[in-house]
């Protein structure tokens, strides 16, 4: 057979093999088409070896012959590896049967709200439907919001008892101990009759196992003509119920805060034990929950109240604690740590 006789016969078988491997087109097996027929020792190299023995005036022409061959099997090796590729991307989509027509997850990169965030919406909501409307103030406080106008004597030993973290000593300029400062912003503001609630950070000198140097409070104040004790004892037993059930009994104890008198402290029945007593209330069946009392007339007098014509309550409580106490939560450290697992356990708000 002539070279030109085996060149146009290679043609054909070229278009053949090509046929073949497009059914099948794996990368292997376009590969091995491609060693058969390009490679060193592959057919289009012996057509040149066997293009060296021909002489004269055919050379030139079947030589461009066999160029255009080898640059033919070239485009078709190129376009079965693309093939082959995209073969490959569909044989692992199918493979991997990904059903896109699932719900996304609800869990999804979902953030949950602190305990206390959670606990401090349910007292807002409770106050609200009294009539409280809510306030804010500062966390640096001058000395006369957070203990002079609150009827601190200059020297008693409540500043001390509070562990104040001072910032500025000749401002007197404090990081407030309670949110009871935000009582004189709010009476200095607002003429009487006046109720609100302000919930807020808090500062003190105390790390340790039940103490967080920065907690939570949330207070309360009512001024108007005519509120008694009886008004507060009746309000707070109320919503106490409300949060924790209605078989949480309350009780008042007679207690000293500078800017309350009388003053008092709460307590509520356990809520792990009710009343018969456990290690959260140390075998008591109380726990207690809040200060509280009827405004001093000295705090009147700071913020420029008539004392004869009205009188008021306030109230302070610990919003970590309640939250603990209202979601079993039995380590304080757990609160401020910021661990996700412990954070997953809360729903994320509004609930789902
Ligand atoms: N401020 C007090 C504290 O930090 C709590 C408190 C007690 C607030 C009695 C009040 C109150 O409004 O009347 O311990």
């Amino acid at each position: 057979m002539s070279l030109l006789e085996t060149l146009k016969q290679w043609e054909g078988d070229f278009q053949t093999e090509v046929a073949q491997v497009q059914k099948n087109p794996e990368a292997e097996v376009v590969e091995q088409l491609r060693v058969r027929w390009l490679g060193r020792k592959g057919k289009v190299s012996t057509l040149y070896e066997q293009l060296k023995e021909l002489g004269g005036e055919e050379r030139p022409k079947v030589g461009k012959k066999i160029n255009d061959l080898r640059t033919s099997v070239e485009t078709s090796l190129e376009r079965l590896k693309s093939i082959s590729l995209q073969h490959a991307i569909d044989a692992k989509l199918t493979d991997r049967k990904l059903d896109t027509s699932l719900p996304v997850s609800r869990n999804f990169m979902g953030g949950s709200l602190h305990p206390v965030t959670l606990i401090r919406t349910q007292f807002l909501k409770e106050f609200r439907r009294y009539g409280f409307s809510v306030w804010e103030g500062p966390e640096l406080e001058f000395d006369f919001y957070n203990f002079g106008a609150l009827n601190f004597p200059d020297d008693h030993p409540s500043r001390d008892m509070q562990d104040t973290f001072f910032v500025a000593d000749r401002q007197k300029l404090v990081l407030r101990t309670h949110t009871s400062n935000i009582q004189i912003h709010a009476m200095l503001q607002n003429p009487p009759p006046i109720r609100f609630i302000a919930p807020g950070r808090v500062y003190r000198c105390d790390n340790d196992l039940t103490h967080s140097p920065m907690f939570h409070q949330l207070e309360g104040v009512l001024v108007d003509r005519g509120v008694s004790f009886a008004h507060l004892k009746g309000m707070i037993d109320a919503i106490v119920k409300a949060l924790f059930g209605h078989d949480v009994k309350t009780r008042f104890r007679p207690s000293f805060f500078p800017f309350v008198e009388p003053g008092a402290e709460v307590d509520m029945l356990c809520t792990l034990c009710r009343g018969k007593g456990c290690r959260v209330c140390s075998q008591t069946g109380w726990l207690e929950i809040m200060g509280c009392g009827m405004v001093h007339p000295n705090v009147f007098e700071n913020v420029n109240y008539d004392s004869e014509a009205y009188t008021g309550f306030a109230f302070g409580m610990g919003l970590d604690r309640m939250a603990m106490l209202a979601f079993g939560i039995d380590d304080l450290r757990l609160m401020f740590e910021g661990d996700e697992q412990f954070h997953n356990c809360f729903p994320v708000y509004p609930a789902r």
